[in-house]
């Protein structure tokens, strides 16, 4: 590179990029059939496909969902784009790196609880793509069921282009800025927001800062959507208004892309001729989208106890069975405790679930902050039915506490919950940063049980 750039990438392009980042306009609401053109004129106006599409664009149908399903499912867009996105050369497999997919057959299911500190500092110059590293996750892509926990850690921008078509990407970002140019346009996120790229769609990650970490939640199943609200009402929880759509944006490279795909598990690679991030106009509901987790309305309890984390469910990914999600996204906002003759952080329990939990900042309510144990950028794994709670500081703190009004404002936790076991690659099994001792957290949990006589 002959401007001073090294593989990380300039601090001027960094620069440039926040400058493009901040400066985005976006289109509001969850679901929505939105519609952005780039260019005046440039959708077709009255019909998706007319015999020639406006300022000679193709026009494309992304689908989302089956042609036949549901309205209230049904998910596609229309894009008008430069070159059709048919018109590329052969992929051909390229390695996974550190990216792995379900079925996740080479550990034996652990029951055990287990906690990872972060992901080392990666090598120079990786990307976001290539800093993918896979945790676990269960189900099978090509079934189009289950999901997969990654963690990634970037150091460079991305000059490819990446496409996922075993399921959709939901990003949490716990360290550095983001801005993820797509086939649809720009989303900026910085840690403590969330950016969803749907199954299929293209998109590129660059750097705002030297470095980013964070999480992804690969959804092999239905797409995320708003829970039901039920008695809540009409309002609550993550609120349709404050998702943030791109607005169309497109570039035109003429020059060698490369184009990576994910499919059935696999990293297949092309090289274009062009960039495919080239879509001048589009209009549908199958599109990316970015939430402020800060901006979700936490509901809890006025009276006593603590409710089902259920309460903090942000997306959720049905599955066939009525209530019972693929995954839920569930996030552990600032929030106050009021709760009367309560324990108020969470009870003890064993879950049907499993729950994989992750700590963008600060500290975590049921484990006691200072002693580096759940930190963030690391992660707890808690499977189907093992019983975990409270540490035994926190328990005893708790159990002892005045309860007046008390606000959690020290933290930003969230949680991946889903219907199946969570089977661990063995590069997670194995990894140096898999903590040892976790168990100890429970230790020292005194008999108090004294009978009345
Ligand atoms: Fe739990």
């Amino acid at each position: 590179m002959s401007d001073g750039a090294t593989a990380r990438g300039s601090a001027t392009e960094r620069e440039e990029a926040r400058k493009t980042a901040e400066g985005l306009e976006h289109l509001s609401g969850f679901g929505n059939e939105h519609s952005s053109e780039a260019v005046p004129g440039a959708l077709p106006v009255g019909r998706n496909s007319p015999q020639r599409a406006p300022l000679g664009l193709y026009a494309e149908q992304l689908s989302g969902s089956a042609f036949t399903e549901p309205r209230a499912e049904n998910r596609r867009s229309w894009l008008y784009r430069i070159r059709p996105s048919a018109a590329h050369p052969s992929f051909t497999r390229t390695g996974n790196g550190a990216l792995r997919s379900a079925p996740f057959t080479q550990t034996v299911p652990d029951p055990n609880r287990l906690r990872w500190n972060p992901l080392p500092d990666p090598d120079e110059g990786t990307d976001f793509l290539a800093g993918l590293w896979t945790l676990g996750g269960n189900g099978d892509v090509a079934q189009r069921s289950g999901m997969a926990v990654h963690l990634y850690h970037a150091n460079a921008s991305m000059r490819r282009v990446f496409s996922d078509a075993d399921g959709e990407l939901l990003i949490v970002p716990e360290r550095g800025g983001l801005l993820l140019r797509t086939e649809f346009g720009m989303l900026h996120v910085e840690p403590g927001h969330v950016a969803l790229i749907p199954r299929g769609v293209r998109f590129r990650v660059e750097l705002l800062d030297e470095t980013a970490r964070g999480y992804v939640c690969e959804n092999y199943g239905a797409a995320f959507r708003l829970p039901d609200l039920g008695p809540i009402g009409a309002n609550g929880l993550a609120n349709a208004r404050d998702f943030r759509a791109p607005v169309a944006a497109y570039e035109e490279v003429e020059g060698p892309v490369e184009v990576v795909n994910k499919f059935c598990g696999n990293l297949w690679a092309a090289t274009y001729d062009h960039s495919p991030l080239d879509v001048v106009a589009w209009h549908g509901n199958h599109v990316p989208y970015a939430y402020d987790l800060r901006r979700f309305n936490v509901m809890g309890t006025i009276s006593y106890d603590h409710p089902d984390p259920s309460i903090f469910t942000v997306l959720t990914s049905p599955s066939d069975t009525p209530g019972l999600a693929g995954v839920d996204f569930v996030v552990f906002a600032p929030r106050w405790l009021v709760g009367e003759d309560t324990f108020r952080p969470p009870y003890f329990h064993r879950n049907v679930m499993s729950e994989y939990m992750g700590l963008i900042e600060g500290a975590y309510d049921a484990k006691t902050a200072g002693k580096g144990g759940f930190v963030p950028g690391g992660g707890s794994l808690h499977n189907m039915m093992s019983a975990h709670g409270p540490d035994r500081e926190t328990f005893d703190r708790a159990s002892a506490a005045e309860l007046r009004p008390q606000k959690i404002d020290d933290g930003l936790a969230f949680m991946f919950e889903t219907r199946w076991p969570v089977s661990l690659t063995p590069q997670a099994a194995r990894a140096e940063h898999l903590q040892q001792g976790y168990d100890d957290v429970w230790r020292g949990l005194e008999r108090h049980f004294r009978p009345l006589h």
